[in-house]
């Protein structure tokens, strides 16, 4: 039976109601839809539309179905309920008689979907910031593992400076530790309850929103019914917390599918998460990998979509906001099995120190410390960098790295560079004096890492 209908005398055209309906995709609110339903319930005591035992009553019957619908939420789908504010509506009806019937007093629908989506939202979120610690901790622990595995750092994606895997690992974290607080502060804002808002100005039974709003696991009430029914910040907050996110585990994503290369071989992503090709039988393709950096640009759609379809939106509700669903539930899901396989990668990645050891050596990526040394002798670092600019290129044509030029070689370019050059132009000198704090220098990375360990606990 449909909630409404008393106002028609026609009925709705099939194509109209399937267009219309959002069951297909709002079965996903049962549980929360329940709840909502029980805190309303006990509210309506307070103003003697149940008495205490019809409220136990419609309490009983409403988390015998919570449990009925726990076990099998796609048994929702079977009915032709409009939304699912309708099908727990009647299934309460069913269970109950009449009593159901006054479960919808002072209530709209619209207080109601604000209320199911924002208890999924927080359900979520924690769920979410559980999935990033466990991606943070894989990182850490890759990074414990390769303390000592030196490779190139890239700006431009040419070789620029010698970092250590583990740091690589780290900058992530880092990432990784913005998006969790992201999903904190949308925690913060959304913890509003906006039941007891009706269709748009309000209820006219006179409950109590504030302790609505605590039963129901609130810090408290909304403040304006016009903003609660139409208010969908929160989707957009999370829409947005959720690209940024996938920005991050899209260029990590391409920094392993880099590394993983042919070109690169810095190391080997496992058979467990690579696939085959169907022509090419040496092939072993990162479609893990390319699949987070693929599903990024989903999730930014979603972003987007919702953006716009709320632009232009009178206040309070409107049927366009029930476009919001499809969008945050795909993109939260998206988000979520991305970090599940960002984490799944790193569990058995082969890391092949001698070759990123190697890549580091090449490349000149000790250029810098040769600037440096210079500058430590009295020569001006403008003046030391045109030098060095210099030996690169004589080294270049000599194909030889800055370390095998023999100091007499070095002379040509600059008096002042002797026989203790090469103890700095080492990978374990470059990395060493990189030791202010963020720096890749390995007490630095190693006091990273405890710092990370501690925080995330
Ligand atoms: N299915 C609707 C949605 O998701 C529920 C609210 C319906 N409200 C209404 N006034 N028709 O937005």
């Amino acid at each position: 039976m449909a909630l409404w209908g008393g106002r028609f005398t026609q009925a709705a055209d099939q194509r109209f109601k399937t267009f219309n309906d959002s069951l297909r995709f709002d079965y996903r609110l049962a549980q929360q839809d329940i709840d909502g339903s029980i805190g309303w319930s006990k509210a309506l005591v307070s103003v003697n539309v149940f008495t205490a035992a019809e409220q136990k009553q419609v309490e009983a019957a409403l988390l015998e179905l919570k449990e009925v619908v726990a076990n099998n939420p796609e048994m929702i789908l079977q009915d032709d309920a409009e939304d699912i504010h309708s099908w727990v509506e009647s299934k309460l009806i069913e269970k109950v008689g009449d009593l159901g019937k006054k479960l919808h007093t002072g209530r709209s629908r619209n207080d109601q979907v604000a209320l199911d989506i924002k208890l999924w939202c927080k359900q979520e979120i924690t769920s979410l910031q559980q999935a990033i610690r466990h991606l943070q901790s894989q990182l850490i622990f890759t990074a414990e593992n390769n303390q000592n595995t030196v490779m190139p750092g890239y700006t431009h994606l040419q070789r620029a400076q010698p970092i250590s895997f583990a740091h690589w690992c780290m900058a992530y974290f880092e990432m990784l530790e913005r998006d969790y607080s992201r999903l904190a502060d949308a925690y913060r804002r959304l913890d509003t309850c906006p039941l007891g808002s009706g269709a748009l100005a309000g209820t006219a039974y006179a409950v109590d929103r504030e302790q609505l709003a605590k039963d129901l696991g609130f810090t408290r009430a909304t403040r304006n019914s016009l903003d609660s029914v139409s208010d969908r910040d929160h989707i957009m907050e999370l829409l947005s917390a959720a690209s940024i996110s996938m920005v991050h585990l899209s260029r990590y994503a391409e920094d392993l599918i880099i590394f993983n290369s042919g070109e690169a071989n810095f190391l080997e992503l496992s058979d467990r998460v690579t696939s085959g090709s169907s022509l090419m039988p040496q092939k072993k393709n990162p479609d893990a990998c390319e699949l987070i950096r693929g599903k990024a640009g989903r999730v930014i759609g979603s972003l987007n979509g919702m953006l716009v379809t709320v632009k232009g939106l009178p206040l309070a509700y409107n049927k366009d906001m029930q476009e919001d669903k499809e969008g945050i539930f795909d993109a939260l899901d998206t988000w979520h099995a991305c970090l599940d396989m960002a984490a799944l990668v790193l569990e058995d990645i082969k890391v092949h120190h001698e070759k990123t050891r190697n890549a580091a050596l090449k490349g000149y990526s000790n250029a810098t410390e040769l600037a440096d040394y210079l500058v430590a002798k009295g020569v001006p670092f403008r003046d030391s960098h045109h030098i060095v600019g210099e030996a690169v290129v004589y080294a270049i044509s000599k194909a030889k790295a800055l370390e095998e030029l023999r100091v007499d070689e070095f002379k040509r370019f600059s008096d002042v560079i002797s026989e203790d050059v090469y103890a700095i132009l080492s990978l374990e000198s470059c990395l060493n004096k990189r030791c202010a704090k963020g720096g890749v220098s390995p007490q630095r990375v190693a006091e990273a890492i405890a710092e990370a360990k501690a925080l995330i606990k």
